[in-house]
């Protein structure tokens, strides 16, 4: 296989992935974006694959392994994501992250074990220092990602005892000076081993790469996680690219460059639709609760009297409007009610009520959670809004049904400046002629406060689990 061949075939995988995202990023093009992405990686994988086979003359014994590689990994793989609740997929994102760290960890492990075999240099030479540099700065990068990403999936997941993986943010005296020093000694080590390529400093680098990886993401909160994934993202994608870099492959720098990039615009989208400042969320201390109340106090408590509603008043009121606003959020996911919304969206359409959907960007607890929940429902993409297309038209809109939702509806972020969610963007609901918020009790979301909207005169609060609620209220609108 000719270079000029090689050259052309990573191209091609270049252009796909770019496809991809742009395919990404709305939910009518998805599919294609998917189609171009797995395309693009399968011209990645074979074209790397004949190369490695056509370096070692044709004796590559060693494919046995990468193969048995791709079949395990793609196997497992294909099996979580299937598996997968949509409620833990950053888990399963924070997972997999782990692994790209580690792969460039081994990688470059592998490169200073035996850099002729990667045709770097010819046998028996040293690695030239520019690639020292990179193959250093790669398994640091990797290694950080590695090991935060194991801290971040055990802070979401929440299930396991070990303290470090709870969502409590861990802080002790002195936490941010030993982070430098211990940066300041990585730099050290980084430019010892491209002094003498010795086994030791590359060693080092990589153990205190493991350390801060650690050391970063513990004193991040649980509330503060998926945020903190989108940025070790971000980690793994520079990780790959500085392989790239160290393997002078152009394929691995531009998919690197590629995903470190949409990685950190994501973080930064993030937080700004959290109103969240991005180094504060790194510096960590936010979020308390890993995706639990966070900040319990006085913001919390009840602060006036919600007046309940039942299904089938629900039902005689959306029956009776002109135009409904759907505001799904967190607890639509966990209810798993998108089938029983778009039945009930269908009903109230045969009807003639002009029925859309307002979505916040930070909706659930991931981008993108409700667009996917409800594209998985086969709701029409042209009646799902963004929040700046729908928020001017909740005054003219009889009956905003909110379903899940909580912080992102929630007036204090406008009108109280001392709520810890001011200045949020949120989805005026409150602005329509009535509004009906489905949750099972007066708890308080994500944030942890109080939500001044539960206590409106055109509110009323309709009890009980959103999928069992969306029931009863669908019942009441066939009867
Ligand atoms: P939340 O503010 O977390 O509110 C969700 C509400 O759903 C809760 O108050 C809960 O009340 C209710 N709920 C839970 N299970 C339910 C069920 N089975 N049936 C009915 N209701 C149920 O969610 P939101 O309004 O979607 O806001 C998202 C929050 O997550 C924001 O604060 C955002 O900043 C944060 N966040 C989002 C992201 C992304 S990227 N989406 C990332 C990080 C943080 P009950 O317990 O009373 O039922």
């Amino acid at each position: 296989m000719s270079m000029n061949l090689v050259v052309l075939l990573y191209l091609i995988a270049s252009v796909c992935f770019i496809q991809a995202l742009k395919g990404l990023s709305h939910p009518t093009t998805s599919i294609r974006g998917n189609v171009f992405g797995m395309t693009g990686m399968a011209i990645a994988i074979l074209t790397t694959a004949a190369l490695i086979v056509e370096t070692a003359g044709g004796q590559a014994r060693g494919m046995v392994y990468v193969l048995a590689g791709l079949v395990v990994g793609g196997g497992v793989g294909a099996y979580m994501a299937k598996k997968v609740e949509m409620t833990k997929m950053p888990e399963l994102v924070a997972f997999m992250h782990s692994m790209i760290g580690l792969a460039a960890v081994c990688i470059a492990v592998a490169v200073v074990a035996e850099p002729w075999a990667f045709g770097i240099v010819a046998r028996g030479e040293g690695i030239p220092g520019g690639n020292r540099i990179e193959l250093a700065l790669g398994a640091f990068i990797g290694a950080v990602t590695f090991s935060g990403s194991v801290i971040a999936f055990g802070k979401l997941s929440g299930k396991y005892k070990f303290r470090l993986f709870q969502g409590a943010p861990v802080t002790f005296a002195g936490q941010h000076k030993l982070n430098l020093a211990l940066g300041l000694a990585t730099a050290f080590f980084i430019f010892g081993f491209w002094h003498s390529q010795s086994w030791i400093d590359i060693v080092l680098v990589i153990a205190l790469g493991f350390i801060l990886g650690v050391l970063i993401i513990i004193p991040i909160g649980g509330a503060d996680m998926p945020v903190v994934v989108s940025m070790l993202n971000s980690y793994s994608g520079w990780a790959a690219a500085a392989t790239g870099f160290m393997l002078s492959n152009d394929l691995l720098i531009v998919t690197g460059a590629l995903v470190g990039s949409s990685g950190a615009i994501l973080s930064y989208i993030m937080c700004q639709a959290m109103n969240r400042n991005f180094i504060s969320v790194i510096a960590g201390g936010f979020g308390s609760g890993a995706g639990a109340p966070a900040a319990k106090g006085a913001a919390a408590e009840p602060q006036g009297e919600a007046v309940p509603i039942s299904a089938a008043e629900t039902a005689e009121l959306l029956r009776d409007a002109k135009s409904v606003v759907i505001v799904p959020g967190y607890g639509m996911a966990v209810a798993q009610a998108q089938h029983t919304v778009n039945e009930i969206t269908r009903t109230l359409r045969d009807k003639g009520v002009n029925v859309r959907f307002a979505i916040h960007p930070v909706a659930g607890r991931m981008p993108g959670h409700m667009n996917v929940l409800l594209a998985e429902a086969k709701v029409p993409y042209d009646i799902v809004m963004e929040m700046d297309e729908i928020n001017d038209d909740f005054p003219d809109t009889d009956v905003a049904m909110v379903i899940g939702a909580n912080d992102i509806v929630n007036p204090a972020a406008q009108d109280d400046p001392t709520s810890p969610i001011a200045g949020m963007p949120v989805l005026e609901v409150w602005k329509a002629k009535n509004s009906v918020v489905m949750k099972r009790s007066m708890a308080s979301g994500y944030a942890g406060v109080d939500n001044p909207l539960f206590y409106k005169d055109n509110n009323r609060m309709l009890f009980g689990d959103a999928k069992k609620m969306l029931d009863e209220v669908l019942g009441a609108l066939k009867a």
